[in-house]
Order: C-alpha cells, then structure tokens, then sequence
C-alpha cells in the first residue's frame, strides 16, 4: 500500500486503507469534514485585507466547504484541490448551487505535486490533513513555497494541553515550530466546548447510519466499518479531552 494511500487514510481517520474506497458513502451527508469554514472567515475579516483580485488555495479542500463559502462571502478566486475525485465532483455542484463556479477552480491532485507546482497565492489554507505534507517543520515550508512574501497560512490542528500526549505538540513548541519555519503567529480560532459537541455528536450520528448501510450491504466487511465508528467516537473523545483543536492563521516573514 502506498505511502499516500495510508496518510490518505489517516486525514479522515480511517484505520486501514480497505476503506478508502467506502469513505465517500460513508461521509455523503457531511460537507465540512474538518476546518470550520465560519471561524476562517472570522479570521479573515478580523485580520486580512481582502478584495476580489485575492487568490487563495485550499489545500486537501475536502468537498470545498471553506472554498465555497469564502468565495461567497467575498467573492475572492479560490482554487481547491483534494486527492478524491468523488469529493471535487461534489465541491463542483456545491459551487453551482452557490452560483459561484466563475470564482471557484476544484481539481484531484495529490497535494504532494500542487505544492511543486502552486505559487504566488495571497491565501494558503491546509484544514485538518494531517501528517500529509509531512512534520509541522515540512509542512509549513511546503505551504511557504505557495504564497506571496507577506502571504497568509491557515493551519488547523490540536495542541496538547498540559503537554501529556505525546501525539500533539504543546502550545510553546508550536511557537517554536513558527519561529524556526519564519512565520508569525497574527491569530487563532478554538472552537468552544458545546459547539464541538454538537458538532461531533451530528457527524457521529451520520456515520454510524452509513456505516450500518454498509455492514448489512457487506456483511463480510462488518469489521472495518465498526472500525470506523470507533475511530471516530476516539477523534471526537480525545478532541472533547486533553487536546484542543485551533485554527492557527500565520503570516510568512
Ligand atoms: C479531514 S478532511 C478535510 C477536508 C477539508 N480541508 C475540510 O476541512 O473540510 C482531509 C482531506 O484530505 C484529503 N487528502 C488526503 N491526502 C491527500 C493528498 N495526498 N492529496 C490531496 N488531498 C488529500 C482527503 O481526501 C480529505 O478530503
């Protein structure tokens, strides 16, 4: 199994790469699958100055929630793309929908190649994906490649909160991490206690009535779809527990 595949995997929190092929089904219902498109917004408003001529690229977009609904709200050029073709044909409807496809490119690449070959972006944005691109260290000096000096980068992920889980860094070595990639810190987004239960509660709930469909369908297959309920129900536990997931925006030096 390649390299990709497993880290493919692993963004949506998929144990095996057997699944691979069941994940759009089993994540039909959802559209956000990680980065919360309204507290990205609140950062750019608060922090960014943004215009129609600002180009952004969303990295692993997912079905381009954050893509589409930044474009709608400033009517900025966005181009998203993500490894799963089913994904980027839903992203696609969804800009439609949004009459917005002037303003939106999607596209299936592996991001490993787009950071090759994307640059000059007043916008990167990498929205829980992972170990994709690499370490912390790797994966802001991909992104760095892709934007203008001056440009921004929006990272989601977790610290640890007392430094006990030895998965997550702590608050102080992502400041490290920052300073050693030569960005700076302009503001970060946590999402608060109830809203993340909500959250996690209703995809929970979507999952588990997908996975169930797929077990009765395959019912030689039951294990990794039950894999796949408990790999979440640990996601959401361990994000309701001692890490807290942010969205760091950073600008480059
Ligand atoms: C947790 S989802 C986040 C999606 C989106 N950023 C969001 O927040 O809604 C992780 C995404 O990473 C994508 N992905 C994983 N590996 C990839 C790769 N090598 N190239 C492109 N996309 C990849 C998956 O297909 C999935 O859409």
């Amino acid at each position: 199994m390649s390299n990709v595949e497993e880290k493919l995997a692993k963004s949506l929190t998929a144990e095996t790469t057997e699944l691979i092929p069941y994940l759009p089904y089993l994540l039909q219902d959802l559209w956000e699958l990680g980065s919360g498109p309204k507290g990205i917004k609140e950062l750019v408003l608060k922090n960014i100055s943004i215009s129609e001529n600002t180009k952004i690229l969303d990295l692993a977009c997912g079905k381009g929630a954050v893509s589409i609904q930044l474009a709608k709200a400033f009517g900025c050029k966005v181009k998203g793309i993500d490894i799963l073709p089913e994904f980027i044909d839903y992203a696609r409807k969804k800009a439609e929908e949004y009459s917005i496809q002037n303003l939106c490119e999607f596209k299936v690449e592996d991001i490993n190649q787009s950071v090759i070959n994307e640059e000059d972006y007043d916008i990167v944005i990498l929205g829980a994906v992972g170990d994709v691109l690499g370490n912390t260290a790797e994966t802001l000096s991909k992104l760095k490649r892709t934007v203008k000096k001056g440009g921004y980068i929006f990272i989601d992920d977790a610290y640890s909160l007392d430094g006990s889980n030895e998965r997550y860094l702590s608050r102080e070595q992502w400041n490290i991490v920052f300073r050693d990639a030569g960005v700076a810190l302009v503001d970060e987004k946590i999402i608060d206690d109830s809203e993340l239960e909500e959250i996690n509660k209703y995809n929970q709930d979507c999952i588990i009535a997908r996975a169930n469909e797929l077990k009765k369908a395959n019912p030689e297959k039951a294990e990794i779809f039950e894999g796949y309920i408990r790999s979440q129900q640990a996601e959401c536990d361990e994000l309701e527990g001692d890490i807290t997931g942010v969205t760091w925006l950073l600008q480059v030096i």
